[in-house]
């Protein structure tokens, strides 16, 4: 079943309305680049490689648009507002390195060659993500035996990329391999991707779903009824660190105790080898309305003190493997990652 969560339509970039699900089904429609900025940063689209292919997209549609003689200043423009919209996710900036490459490359053949090249490359990285996945999708398939009772948190499914998913995309290939697979998501406080996202992916796919609240994590891996954690994320650094939806770190130190394997699915374009730790990388704090209303309704006292970080950072240790398109990274990260990422 295909999900469209974002195309190129008419020198418009259209997207899925990702925080009106599973309620409702709405495509909105963007030709103002500083919109889609900002449906970035209020979660219409979200997940690490959606957010770049947006980006691209919207790189792609701010050139398409340019009103005014200044072509390369308001290009230039694009690609600031497009830094600004979210700083954990390392594959904005690695989408935005590439249109920029290009940019660079086509400048001199005119302003209608270099708006197509743009376009045609935004095209490509959402293209080649799909393509990514379901690569990742079949190493990851191989790992898990039949019959596996997985658990994963937040969204790493279709609506987290151009399409697939990349911890969603190992499952769907479990399943186009044969193999039965039943997953447990867990809610994901405050926003709710795994309750939202994950479950409404995963039943529209005919894939057994539960779904749990955040708390229940450690009673049912000590109930002996989990094969494997299997989560997306945002960034890796060189070291093998990886940050990924609040909650994450603490899935991995349960999965640990339990002696559970805990695998991250990721393109390798979510791998920041400048980043030595994951503690170079940036963590995003979002809006305190998150955790102090739910839906518009308080749920805490007026004026209480609040946190809300987006992510969370896992340490190497934690992790049992990293399954990209290339291939399964085991420990020793540091030098794993470096041979990895030197042959893609
Ligand atoms: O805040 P979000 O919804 O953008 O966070 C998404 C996640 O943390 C995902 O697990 C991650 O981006 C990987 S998506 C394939």
């Amino acid at each position: 079943m295909a999900i469209n969560t974002i195309k190129w339509k008419n020198n418009r970039v259209i997207l899925l309305d990702q925080r009106l699900l599973p309620d409702k089904e709405v495509y909105r429609s963007y030709r103002d680049y500083t919109k889609l900025a900002l449906a970035i940063r209020e979660m219409v689209i979200r997940g690490a490689p959606a957010i770049g292919v947006a980006a691209a997209m919207g790189v792609a549609l701010g050139a398409h648009w340019v009103k005014g003689k200044n072509f390369d200043r308001e290009v230039e423009r694009t690609f600031t507002v497009f830094a600004k919209t979210r700083p954990t996710a390392v594959n904005l900036y690695w989408a935005l390195e590439r249109m920029r490459r290009v940019y660079a490359e086509k400048r001199s053949q005119g302003v209608d060659s270099v708006k197509r090249h743009l376009k045609e490359e935004a095209q490509r990285i959402f293209e080649e993500d799909i393509a990514t996945n379901r690569l990742l999708g079949k190493f990851g398939a191989k790992l898990l035996k039949n019959g596996s009772h997985i658990l994963t948190t937040c969204n790493a499914g279709a609506l987290a990329t151009a399409g697939y998913g990349t911890a969603l995309g190992v499952i769907r290939a479990m399943k186009e391999s044969g193999k039965q697979v039943d997953v447990l998501v867990n809610e994901t406080r405050p926003y709710l991707q795994g309750a939202r996202l994950t479950a409404w992916e995963l039943k529209k796919d005919k894939i057994p779903v539960t779904l749990i609240t955040d708390n229940m994590v450690g009673y049912v891996m000590q109930r002996n009824s989990l094969d494997a954690v299997i989560v997306g994320c945002d960034r890796v650094a060189a070291n093998g660190d990886v940050a990924n939806k609040i909650g994450t770190y603490m899935i991995a130190v349960l999965a640990r105790k339990h002696k559970i394997p805990f695998y991250v699915a990721c393109p390798t374009s979510t791998i920041d080898p400048k980043c030595p730790t994951g503690d170079g990388i940036p963590i995003e704090e979002r809006d305190v309305r998150e955790v102090t209303h739910f839906f518009g309704y308080p749920i805490a006292p007026r004026g209480i003190r609040v946190l809300n970080p987006a992510f969370d950072i896992t340490h190497h240790e934690l992790i049992s493997a990293i399954i990209t398109e290339k291939g399964i990274i085991t420990p020793p990260y540091s030098q794993n990652l470096r041979a990895h990422v030197r042959h893609s």
